[in-house]
């Protein structure tokens, strides 16, 4: 079973984690400065709170589910937290609802580093039984998709997007454009340099 960090306790990242417990899947998270909900939603789902450099140190994979405005700072921390915390993470998702810009961005804040990212955009509501929203994912790297999509395996169902052309900032896009069309916008205002293909 892989080691896993899902931030935070809010109503997605409960529920995610809540369904990787379920797995058999430990799932730790940081509770710094939450609240009694977030406190009591990450008990009810069975995660592991844990300082963020424990987190850091002991998660193969950090599954970042806070509000989009928190998104580039959350990221920011664990990759300065990165080098001092070893093993240190493999793999950084970013699962918000953040534009496909902003998604390079914080790919970006990992170049260089040994944590590999994954682009992911949520589409759906937090799972519950007999529910799943879709997970797609995209990646600059070879090999972290397949990686990825293993969390089928623990009850995610996960849609890679790959292809020629395709890559961080496509998953973000695709959210986007669903966020907009469920809210019913007819404009669409996004730039995706390429449309990325679904494999699965
Ligand atoms: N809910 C959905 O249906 C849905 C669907 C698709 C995608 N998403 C994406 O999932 C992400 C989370 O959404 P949500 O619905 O779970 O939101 P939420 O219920 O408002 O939960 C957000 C959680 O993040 C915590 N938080 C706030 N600032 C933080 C920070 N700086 N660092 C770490 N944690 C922080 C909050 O803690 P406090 O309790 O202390 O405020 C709260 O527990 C968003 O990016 C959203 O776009 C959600």
């Amino acid at each position: 079973m892989p080691s896993i960090a899902v931030v935070s306790a809010g109503a997605m990242g409960s529920a995610v984690a809540k369904r990787l417990v379920s797995a058999g899947c430990t799932v730790y998270t940081n509770l710094d400065g939450r609240s009694d909900a977030a406190h009591q939603r990450a008990r009810d789902a069975g995660m592991i709170p844990v300082p963020l450099p424990t987190l850091v140190a002991s998660a193969h994979w950090i599954l970042s589910i806070v509000p989009p405005s928190e998104a580039h700072a959350f990221a920011e921390k664990i990759r300065d937290l990165v080098d001092a915390c070893a093993p240190g993470p493999r793999v950084f998702v970013d699962c918000n609802a953040v534009n496909p810009d902003a998604a390079r961005r914080i790919g970006a804040l990992f170049a260089g580093s040994a944590v590999r990212f994954v682009d992911a955009g949520i589409v759906g509501g937090p799972p519950r039984p007999g529910y799943d929203p879709t997970f797609y994912a995209c990646a600059d790297e070879e090999g972290v998709l397949e990686e990825f999509a293993a969390f089928a395996q623990y009850g995610l169902r996960v849609s890679l997007l790959q292809g020629p052309g395709a890559g961080v900032g496509d998953a973000s896009a695709l959210k986007l454009c669903e966020s907009v069309s469920h809210s019913g916008s007819s404009s669409v205002a996004w730039g995706s340099r390429n449309h990325p293909r679904r494999c699965r």
